[in-house]
């Protein structure tokens, strides 16, 4: 039985993954804060899969965290699912700099050394897979840093793909719109201007990842809305999309 590791696997992204895998026979790994919340989830899944369930509790912005998921990973897992993330409230420069370093920490440093850990493992017996959750935020300057952090993903994403393109092992960033999940009411943000043809499930995006994910792809965008919407968007000079993300900051 192969085996993912999820991060952020009791909501949202993590949790639709953490379905998928168990109804594909995975072996799983949850990883999240709430301890409460891990348990129950494993047990659902235990029970309507009959799969073998591992809960990990760590916060992936503290060290301590950190080095409990690097361990787990030092012992092999065949797929890597680098989910966990939030927005902060409010807007750069008013955000205070602890959680700027918080939201980096488990955006970029989190996926850099947990994809650290589990490589080694995966370069050994030369096949394994890992998905960066990132977002299609990662194309477009914003209001926020989450944008930016979220293009190191994709750029990190890439280049590891690149260097280990000789290997077996995939590498993918994942980088869906507006998903229905806790993210936006978790960061106090108003949803309620973003038009419902926008929103996609999270099942579809999971669906859609392992697809690309089994065709090689190295950026995965679910859904054609949001194909068409970043091939406009690659179109508009960047001058005009600073201008807008101005426009939003103001
Ligand atoms: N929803 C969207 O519209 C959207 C769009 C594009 C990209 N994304 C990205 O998709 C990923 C998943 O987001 P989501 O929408 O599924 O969010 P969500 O519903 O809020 O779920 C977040 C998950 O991450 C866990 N988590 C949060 N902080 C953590 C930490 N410090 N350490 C360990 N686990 C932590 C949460 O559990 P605990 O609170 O128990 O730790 C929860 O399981 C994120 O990387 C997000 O940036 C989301």
């Amino acid at each position: 039985m192969p085996t993912a590791l999820i991060t952020g696997a009791t909501a949202g992204i993590g949790a639709a993954f953490a379905r998928h895998l168990a109804a594909e026979a995975y072996s799983l790994v949850l990883v999240a804060r709430d301890e409460q919340r891990l348990a129950k989830t494993a047990d659902q899944l235990k029970l309507r899969y009959g799969v073998s369930v591992e809960v990990l509790p760590a916060d992936l912005s503290t060290e301590d965290g950190l080095t409990r998921v690097e361990s787990r990973l030092r012992d092999g897992v065949d797929l890597l699912v680098n989910n966990a993330g939030f927005g902060n409230a409010g807007s750069f420069p008013d955000v205070p700099v602890a959680n700027e370093l918080r939201m980096l920490k488990v955006h970029c440093e989190a996926v850099l050394r947990l994809t650290l850990a589990v490589l080694p493992g995966m370069r050994e017996r030369d096949r394994g897979a890992i998905v960066n959750v990132s977002s299609a935020g990662a194309f477009f300057p914003s209001a926020s840093t989450y944008s930016a952090s979220k293009a190191w993903v994709v750029n990190f994403s890439e280049s590891a793909a690149s260097t280990l393109s000789r290997s077996r092992i995939r590498v993918m960033a994942l980088c869906p719109g507006f998903v229905r999940t806790e993210f936006h009411q978790r960061a106090s943000m108003d949803s309620s201007a973003i038009p419902w043809f926008l929103w996609l499930k999270a099942d579809d995006v999971v669906r859609a990842a392992m697809r690309d994910l089994a065709l090689g792809k190295r950026v995965s965008v679910p859904d054609v809305r949001y194909k068409v919407l970043l091939a406009i968007g690659r179109l508009v000079p960047r001058s005009i999309q600073n201008m807008v993300a101005a426009r939003i900051a103001h």
